[in-house]
């Protein structure tokens, strides 16, 4: 079976990654799709989050990345994928994560498959690290190396492991 991991990854968290490998030893092949979500600000290209997820599932040899251009079910028929895999955090995701899996069903049959969070990250969200990173806090436990030193690039030594 074929699964799409979808998400705008700004940036790609070690929470991410947990959700990716476990993916990775259920599915044949996972896609990981870096998708727009229009309603939030991030730091990252789209060009940049891309990389930093190849980067980051670097080794996972059945595991592609590649970037989600419009609908996400779109998205999901060009690459023959069977299932999306979702992390889910706590019950907060819940209400949104059952929203967008109905949607994406009624648009295209495709069925959503939720995994809980691992314990260790199960509570970060890309939002927090941006905001820690962007006002010189260490995030270094919480991402990936080339993460780190993306945003130790972008925000200064400050944001430095
Ligand atoms: N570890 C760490 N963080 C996690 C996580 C985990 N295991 N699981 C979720 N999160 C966080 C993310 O970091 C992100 O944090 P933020 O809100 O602070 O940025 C948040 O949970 C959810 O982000 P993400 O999983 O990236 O989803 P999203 O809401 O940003 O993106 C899309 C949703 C992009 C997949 C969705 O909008 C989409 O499919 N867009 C394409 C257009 C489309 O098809 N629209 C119709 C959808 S029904």
């Amino acid at each position: 079976m074929k699964a799409v991991i979808s998400g705008s990854f700004d940036p790609v968290t070690r929470g991410h990654v947990d959700i990716i490998r476990r993916a990775w030893r259920l599915f044949d092949q996972v896609v990981v799709g870096v998708a727009v979500n229009s309603s939030k600000n991030g730091i990252f290209s789209m060009e940049e989050r891309v990389e930093l997820v190849e980067a980051a599932v670097e080794g996972m040899s059945s595991v592609s990345v590649a970037p989600v251009d419009g609908l996400l079910v779109d998205f999901c028929a060009e690459q023959g994928a069977d299932v999306i895999v979702r992390g889910l955090r706590f019950g907060g995701d819940f209400d949104y994560e059952l929203q967008m899996a109905h949607m994406n069903k009624a648009m295209s049959g495709i069925e959503t498959v939720l995994l809980p969070a691992g314990r260790e990250y199960g509570t970060i969200s890309s939002s927090i690290i941006r905001s820690a990173a962007s006002n010189g806090g260490d995030v270094g436990e919480f991402v990936p190396e080339a993460v780190s030193e993306a945003l130790r690039h972008r925000f200064g030594d400050a944001s430095q492991t």
